[in-house]
């Protein structure tokens, strides 16, 4: 029998961000757990994601003082007026900052507010890999980067974010498919865990490091996939250094989102003229109709030992503020995640 609570708890955006954000951005509120109408299923998370797209994301979706704030969850049913949804059934959800949500699944939402997948079989992996490489940043790794990158074995890839949730995948990934991989990570224990154990080729601390003479070093004769994590000015001096016909897939632009005044960077199109250089950005939702075939592949390699995976844990729903300024700061190894 489950204790069914009365009341739960969210995180509310107080005010909207501006440059890196802090606790004054957020508030904590308890909220009343209305009773089930029929149709309609009570989760309650178990474990929540703090992902860089909540800081750009929040201004354009969210009102500050009464929106919760954006985000996913892995949630199990605990009420229900659903006979399609048991008890205990797991479910990959974008309910927010909340602990628990009253949600009717016919009244399907799409894209970051309230929309949920089911859980794939994932045997004994933890549930909380639903957040990360059996989630939205598995896919954003897989798609982003084969499809994309189009990469072809022998290549020389370059992964930015490289110690990161979808970073950490894209490396391996790569090399699955018989490619050389460097990467660009935020500390020397990053650079260290990316070769010693993840099985990069190469990988620099982009804090310290030349990177150029970097580049130079690890890819004499230039660099044919760039999987761009950060943007700025370390991706002007990657794309100076790729081959011709060189492809780029940009991901995210984690260096440019606490900007209060733009980044610039030198003009780049004379690399694209004279190198012939493809760039494509993307949002990972474009595959949504192949979602499942992502996630089953990322399942498969996981238990074949071919791709391995680290999440950095936070304990409890009141740290999640500190654990989203946390990993815009770099404290994560691999997928930030927050257990309940
Ligand atoms: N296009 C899509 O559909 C899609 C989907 C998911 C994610 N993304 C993007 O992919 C990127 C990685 O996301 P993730 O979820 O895997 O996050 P993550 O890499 O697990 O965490 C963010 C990392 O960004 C790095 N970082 C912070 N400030 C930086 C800076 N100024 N320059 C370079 N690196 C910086 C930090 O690592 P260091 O210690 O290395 O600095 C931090 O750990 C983000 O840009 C995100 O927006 C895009």
């Amino acid at each position: 029998m489950i204790d069914i609570p009365k009341k739960g708890k969210k995180f509310i955006l107080a005010r909207h961000f501006e440059g890196s954000p802090t606790h004054d951005n957020f508030k904590l509120v308890e909220f009343d757990i209305p009773d089930l109408q029929e149709g309609e299923i009570l989760v309650e998370a178990l474990f929540l994601s703090v992902d860089p797209y909540m800081r750009p994301y929040s201004a354009r979706l969210l009102q500050e003082g009464t929106s919760t704030m954006i985000g996913s969850q892995v949630a199990k049913v605990i009420a229900t007026k659903n006979g399609e949804y048991p008890l205990g059934t797991r479910l990959v959800g974008y309910w927010g900052w909340s602990t628990h949500s009253v949600v009717n699944p016919n009244n399907v939402a799409t894209g970051m507010i309230g929309s949920f997948t089911h859980f794939p079989d994932i045997g004994n992996l933890s549930p909380s890999l639903g957040l990360g490489a059996i989630g939205m940043p598995g896919n954003t790794a897989y798609f982003g980067f084969l499809e994309i990158c189009q990469p072809k074995e022998g290549d020389v890839v370059v992964v930015t974010g490289a110690a990161g949730a979808v970073g950490s995948l894209v490396g391996q990934i790569a090399k699955i498919k018989g490619c050389h991989v460097i990467g660009f990570a935020g500390s020397d224990d990053k650079v260290k865990w990316l070769v010693d154990e993840v099985g990069f080729d190469k990988a620099y601390n982009y804090k310290t490091a030349d990177w150029d003479k970097c580049l130079k070093e690890a890819a004499p004769n230039g660099v044919d996939c760039y999987f761009d994590n950060v943007g700025g000015l370390l991706s002007t001096t990657i794309r100076n250094n790729m081959k011709d016909f060189g492809r780029i897939s940009v991901c995210g632009s984690i260096s440019t989102y606490n900007d209060k005044t733009p980044t610039m960077a030198p003009a780049c199109e004379a690399a694209f003229v004279f190198k012939q250089l493809k760039m494509e950005g993307f949002l990972v939702g474009r595959w949504k109709s192949r979602w499942m075939e992502g996630l089953s592949q990322m399942t498969k390699w996981i238990q074949e030992g071919k791709i391995k995976v680290k999440e950095t844990y936070t304990e409890g729903f009141e740290q999640m503020p500190q654990a989203f300024i946390d990993m815009l700061n770099g404290v994560n190894v691999g997928k930030a995640i927050i257990k309940v």
